[in-house]
C-alpha cells in the first residue's frame, strides 16, 4: 500500500495549533500522519497524540510513518463524531487542541479499489470505513429519484440533479464507477458537459458526502470537540465544500455567541456564556503556490477558535 498524500494548509495549521511540550492533541482525521508528524513534533517532550480514523488503511500508514513516535502515540479507529467517548475510554479528561482536515485523501481516491474514482474502474463502494454497511451500491441503486436529485444538487452542488437522478433510476442496476460515470455522462447535454471540470465530479462528491455522512456530523462534533478542550485550547478545521465551511462557521459562531435572547431584548436573560473566540475571522485559504503545487488544496479554508 503505497499512501500518497500531501498535508494541505500545512504551516499555517500547525501555527494556529499552537502546541507546546507535553500538550495532549487530537488529530480526528489522521490520514498518512502528515499533520500529525508535526504535531508529534512540537508536544514532545511529555505530550501525546491520539490519532483517529475511519478508515483502517490510514491508520496503518500512519502508524508505519510516524513509528519513531509510537510512545506518544495512540491510533483509534472510530469517527471523531465520537471524541468524548473515545477520550472518556482513554482516561483523558481534557485536550490543548483538535485538528479535523476534512473529507478523502488522495490515497482514498487513487487507490482504484476504493471506488471513490469515476476516472478508474471499480466497484460502486465510496465508504471511508470500508466496515460500515452502508457504500455508494445502496445510494445509487436504492434511493428513489427525489432523494437522489436532493442529494446531487444539495451537496454536489449540480445544476443537472434531476436530469441525473433521472438517468440512474432508469439505468438501475448500477454496479461499478464507470457504469455510472457513463450514465452521468448521458443526463448532462453534451453542451454542457464541454466546459468546466469532468461532468461526472460533482455527482461522485455528492454521493461520496452522502455515504459518509459527512455534513450530517460535523456540527455535533464540533459542539463535543469544544467540550472537551481545555481553556485556551484550540480547535483548527480544514474544509474542502461549501456547505462544510458554512456548518463550520455557523458553529464557531453559535459557541461565541450563543445568546437565545430575542433581538430586542435589552438585556441578556438567557445568561449563555461564549464557550469559544474565533480566531480566524476570516477564513485561512492555500497560496497561490500551494494550489500549484498541489491542486487538491484549491478549494481548501481553515478555520479556528479557542475555548474560553
Ligand atoms: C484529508 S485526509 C487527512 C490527511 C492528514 N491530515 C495528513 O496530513 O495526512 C482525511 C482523513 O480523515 C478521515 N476521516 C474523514 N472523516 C472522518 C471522520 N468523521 N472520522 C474519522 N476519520 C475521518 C479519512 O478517512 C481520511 O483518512
Amino acid at each position: 500500500m503505497d499512501f500518497h498524500h500531501i498535508p494541505v494548509l500545512f504551516e499555517e495549521t500547525i501555527e494556529m495549533l499552537n502546541c507546546k511540550p507535553g500538550d495532549i492533541v487530537v488529530d480526528g482525521t489522521l490520514g498518512g500522519g502528515g499533520h500529525a508528524q508535526a504535531i508529534l513534533e512540537r508536544i514532545l517532550p511529555g505530550g501525546t497524540l491520539i490519532g483517529i480514523d475511519r478508515d483502517p488503511d490510514a491508520l496503518e500508514a500512519a502508524t508505519r510513518r510516524l513509528h519513531k513516535y509510537q510512545d506518544s502515540l495512540i491510533t483509534v479507529h472510530d469517527n471523531f463524531s465520537n471524541i468524548e467517548s473515545i477520550l472518556d475510554k482513554l482516561g483523558i479528561d481534557a485536550i490543548d487542541g483538535m485538528l479535523m482536515d476534512l473529507g478523502v485523501s488522495s490515497y482514498q481516491l487513487d487507490e482504484v479499489s476504493r471506488g471513490f474514482s469515476y476516472q478508474s474502474d471499480a466497484p460502486l463502494d465510496m465508504r471511508m470505513d470500508p466496515t460500515q454497511d452502508f457504500s455508494a451500491h445502496d445510494v445509487v441503486n436504492k434511493y428513489d429519484e427525489r432523494r437522489l436529485t436532493r442529494i446531487i444538487s444539495q451537496y454536489g452542488e449540480e445544476r443537472w440533479a434531476a436530469r441525473i437522478a433521472k438517468f440512474i433510476v432508469d439505468n438501475r442496476p448500477i454496479n461499478t464507477t464507470e457504469e455510472l460515470t457513463q450514465v452521468i455522462k448521458a443526463a448532462i447535454p453534451a453542451s454542457a458537459r464541454r466546459q468546466g471540470p469532468h461532468p461526472a465530479k460533482r455527482t461522485f462528491q455528492a454521493i461520496r458526502i452522502e455515504v459518509n455522512k459527512e455534513l450530517e456530523i460535523l456540527e455535533a462534533a464540533i459542539e463535543s470537540a469544544v467540550n472537551k478542550l481545555k481553556p485556551q485550547g484550540r480547535l483548527c478545521i480544514i474544509t474542502f465544500h461549501s456547505l462544510e465551511d458554512r456548518i463550520v462557521k455557523n458553529t464557531f459562531r453559535k459557541l461565541q455567541n450563543p445568546c437565545t435572547c430575542p433581538p430586542d431584548s435589552p438585556i441578556c436573560i438567557c445568561n449563555s456564556r461564549p464557550l469559544v473566540k474565533i480566531i480566524t475571522r476570516k477564513p485561512i485559504i492555500p497560496s497561490e503556490r500551494e494550489v500549484s503545487e498541489n491542486p487538491r488544496s484549491r478549494s481548501a479554508k481553515l478555520r479556528a477558535c479557542q475555548k474560553v
